[in-house]
């Protein structure tokens, strides 16, 4: 998540010799697993992390379809209350018995990029609600958003050791569809600056974009990260609280 421009910096190092401290970080922040307890990742066989999800039920995680399709149950694993991957005594490490991918869904830039795992045991994590048909409003261009994730903290990067956040504010529509032809508006809204800096990047994707306590989008693609005139999108999860309420409802019997 969030990266920098290297020129500043390159500059900055050749005139005194030494690294900013932060250098990876420019526009996010460490965020905690306390204040942020429904957000997950998952991890591959090998235990590599390769996307994020939260927390949506006691044995629901939502993340992209693109982090789901063709993997099979056994060979994902959800990551939760442990803010720093390399910290093996926190949280817990939770099997997945169902993969539940959007029934449109064909690839992330043409909408519909939901999944839902269903675990085996429940979570002691609390979950977050997500955004109703009725939450159309938080979707406001100019409103703030956090986006949260392990992902890569500069576009070539490597991913985050630690859980990080960046705010980014909702953008019109019409600037996203000016930027990206393909952008479907009824299923996605795009976030970010024109001038970039301030982004989500490879890694996290599926996880959590929040405001007022609600889960309103899901990271899904963008060209690059933080690039200018390159904003992130997510998924505009109020259009599917529908589909998410028969997955994510229904008793472990019915599926
Ligand atoms: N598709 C990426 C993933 O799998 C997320 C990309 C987000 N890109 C962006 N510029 N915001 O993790």
């Amino acid at each position: 998540m969030r990266r920098l421009l290297v020129l500043v910096l390159s500059a900055m190092l050749a005139s005194t010799g030494t690294a900013a401290a932060n250098e990876q970080v420019v526009g996010g922040e460490r965020a905690s697993i306390q204040a942020n307890p429904w957000a997950v990742y998952l991890v591959d066989d090998r235990g590599t992390q390769f996307c994020g999800g939260t927390i949506v039920a006691p044995s629901k995680v939502l993340t992209a379809a693109h982090c789901a399709l063709g993997r099979s149950p056994k060979d994902v694993q959800v990551v939760a209350g442990r803010e720093d991957k390399q910290d093996r005594r926190a949280g817990v490490t939770a099997a997945v018995t169902k993969i539940w991918i959007h029934q449109q869904y064909v690839s992330a830039d043409e909408g519909e990029d939901i999944a839902v795992l269903t675990l085996k045991d429940a979570l002691p994590y609390e979950p977050l609600p997500f955004a109703e048909l009725s939450d159309r409003a938080l979707y406001q261009p100019g409103t703030m958003l956090r986006a949260l994730g392990w992902g890569r903290t500069s576009e070539n990067g490597r991913t985050s050791r630690f859980l990080m956040q960046a705010s980014v504010p909702v953008l019109p529509d019409e600037f996203c569809v000016d930027t990206y032809p393909q952008f479907v508006q009824a299923d996605m809204f795009c976030a970010g600056y024109e001038g970039g800096k301030v982004d989500t990047c490879q890694g996290d994707s599926g996880g959590p974009v929040v405001v007022d306590g609600k889960l309103v989008g899901v990271t899904s693609w963008g060209e690059g990260c933080a690039r200018r005139n390159k904003p992130g999108v997510y998924v505009r999860i109020s259009r599917y609280a529908r589909d998410l309420h028969s997955v994510v409802d229904a008793s472990p019997l019915d599926l």
